[in-house]
């Protein structure tokens, strides 16, 4: 029991002296990962340090739970690599601060930890983290579909756009007159293959719009619909609809013989806009 009370005492005291210590030894580690890569490119890793005088023991790099890359400056070679699959380090190019990895695979998407350590006396060790995905760059454009072609104020226009398959998923983003549409007129449908997939197999987006239609949807009798798939700064892609005000026809002449020909169909109020135009465009690599 006794042994126990000084056992507590003792991890106590390492944790405090540790604490302070780690103020004045070892300071600022920071990792720099990229957030997105694509399939075969060339990636840097780097983690930064303040020795603040005190000697460096080793740099460790892992993959999740793997070491996969470390420096030691006081031994011979100075690096060690560790193999793990998908990652492959490119020595020559790697340093106390750098890791390079060649022609990565999505296989090596994941969560990276670097940890640094000095010497004695202090033996002090910090580590921080980053997630990078890599990514195939998705094949096509998002598709947008409307209920309908034609409609009129008070409506409501119901549309769903769907994405190319991605891992990870798209973000799908809804303009109006180049305008972000709200959250409140936006809902998710799941994709229906993705339950019988693989954690990390390529999925579909579907997100769909109801949007009420009133005096303001239209500017100059125009709206200019678009959808937005995105995938980091990787790949934006979009599809856009735009309606037009349709010109009442005139009403044929009465045999009352009324040539009111500026008078249509229907009345200020019930304006019937139609799709004139879609279009999609397609930005990689932006
Ligand atoms: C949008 O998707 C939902 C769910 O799959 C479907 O019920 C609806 O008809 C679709 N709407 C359009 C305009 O395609
Ligand atoms: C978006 O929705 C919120 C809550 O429903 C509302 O307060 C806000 O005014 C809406 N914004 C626009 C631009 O319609
Ligand atoms: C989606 O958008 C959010 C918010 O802007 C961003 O944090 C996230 O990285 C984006 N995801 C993808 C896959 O582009």
């Amino acid at each position: 029991m006794a042994l126990e009370v000084h056992n507590r005492k003792c991890i106590l005291l390492f944790f405090l002296l540790r604490t302070i210590s780690d103020t004045i030894g070892l300071k600022d580690v920071a990792v720099t990962i990229p957030q997105a890569a694509t399939v075969g490119d060339t990636v840097t890793l780097q983690c930064r340090y303040n020795l603040e005088g005190e000697p460096l023991y080793t740099v460790k790099w892992y993959k999740g739970q793997s070491e996969f890359y470390r420096f030691l400056p006081k031994e011979l070679p100075n690096t060690q690599v560790f193999p793990l699959p998908g990652i492959d380090v490119d020595l020559s190019k790697s340093t106390p601060n750098e890791v390079v990895l060649r022609n990565v695979q999505p296989e090596v998407s994941g969560r990276y930890r670097c940890e640094v350590s000095t010497d004695s006396p202090n033996f002090f060790t910090n580590i921080e983290t980053g997630y990078m995905y890599v990514i195939n760059i998705p094949k096509g454009e998002p598709q947008m579909k409307i209920e309908k072609d034609s409609y009129e104020i008070g409506y409501t226009l119901r549309g769903n756009c769907t994405s190319p398959p991605s891992y990870p998923a798209v973000n799908l983003t809804w303009y109006i007159n180049k305008k972000k549409v709200n959250e409140s007129s936006l809902f998710y449908i799941s994709d229906p293959s993705a339950a019988v997939e693989g954690r990390r197999m390529p999925k579909i987006t579907v997100s769909g719009l109801e949007l009420d239609i009133d005096g303001n949807t239209f500017q100059g009798g125009k709206a200019r619909l678009q959808c937005v798939a995105s995938l980091f700064h990787l790949y934006n892609s979009e599809a856009e609809i735009i309606l037009e005000e349709e010109r009442p026809r005139p009403r044929p002449s009465s045999v009352l013989g009324t040539r009111d020909a500026t008078s249509g169909h229907y009345g200020p109020s019930s304006l019937r806009f139609g799709v004139i135009q879609r279009f999609v465009r397609k930005k990689t690599h932006i």
